[in-house]
């Protein structure tokens, strides 16, 4: 996938304010990687730049949205929803990641977990959960006998990375959501593992915080008519920086595994 037009130092500094864990706005970003086009000498090699979307102005969000739902709709195998959402130009998100990480782990497999959003590391290599938050979540699952390995799908309800790693905003995830509930779908998972308040808010359309749905059981039904348990669980990167939640995150997950040896 092409990348935009932005320097190494830049992408760098992006990193740096996301492992800061700073917020960094949108337009901010756009201002500095504008700035840093400009000053690049002549000489320079240009990396191949995406085709400017003219059309972008001529199409709204609620057009995005359709676009994205007539997409997801159209798409008949996870490969052909992959190269969908690879191809979708609505989420401006989309102009600074180097990739979209939408999926990894077995196809089909009975269990799925959703995740926020990609990070430095996922937006690198492609792929939802290969950072370090990714490895405390593989460590997570494998303390229940599940692994992405052998039977687990694993994606997030938003597929490319928010500058400085901020939480992506309601309009950003509203038009990924058609691609994620077809990936439901699609997977036909037997239960559902929502990481993360962002993603158990925006899944269950919820107004109450991850601290009062984690241990719960919800339930997620797609628009188009397929419904499986949903147990929303505290994000991995939390527990890095709040090790003591791990008991609870524990009990969570042995409410999951009790739910999965029920259903079979
Ligand atoms: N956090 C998420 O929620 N998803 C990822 O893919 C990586 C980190």
């Amino acid at each position: 996938m092409s990348r935009p037009d932005t320097s190494p130092a830049l992408r760098a500094l992006q990193d740096w304010w996301g492992e800061m864990g700073v917020d960094a706005d949108e337009a901010e970003i756009r201002a500095l990687l504008k700035t840093a086009a400009q000053a690049k000498p002549a000489s320079e090699p240009q990396a191949p730049t995406r085709k400017p979307r003219a059309i972008r102005k001529e199409k709204t969000h609620e057009d995005w949205v359709e676009e994205a739902r007539q997409l997801a709709l159209a798409a008949g195998s996870l490969a052909e929803l992959k190269a969908a959402i690879e191809g979708f130009d609505g989420c401006l998100l989309k102009e600074a990641a180097q990739n979209a990480a939408c999926f990894d782990g077995v196809e089909g497999a009975p269990v799925m977990v959703i995740g926020e959003g990609p990070g430095a590391e996922e937006d690198r290599q492609g792929k939802p959960f290969v950072g370090r938050a990714g490895q405390l979540l593989d460590r997570m699952l494998g303390a229940i006998g599940l692994s992405r390995a052998t039977n687990v799908f694993i994606t997030n309800v938003n597929y490319w990375r928010p500058p400085g790693n901020r939480n992506p905003t309601d309009e950003e995830l509203e038009l990924c959501r058609p691609f994620v509930d077809r990936m439901v779908e699609l997977n036909a998972p037997k239960l559902i593992i929502a990481a993360g308040g962002v993603s158990a808010k925006s899944l269950l359309q919820a107004s109450i915080g991850i601290m009062k749905l984690r241990g719960t059981e919800q339930v997620l039904k797609t628009p188009g008519g397929y419904s499986a348990p949903l147990f929303p669980i505290f994000h991995p990167a939390f527990l890095l920086r709040r090790p003591e939640e791990k008991s609870r995150a524990w009990r969570d997950l042995l409410q999951i595994q009790g739910k999965l040896e029920g259903i079979g």
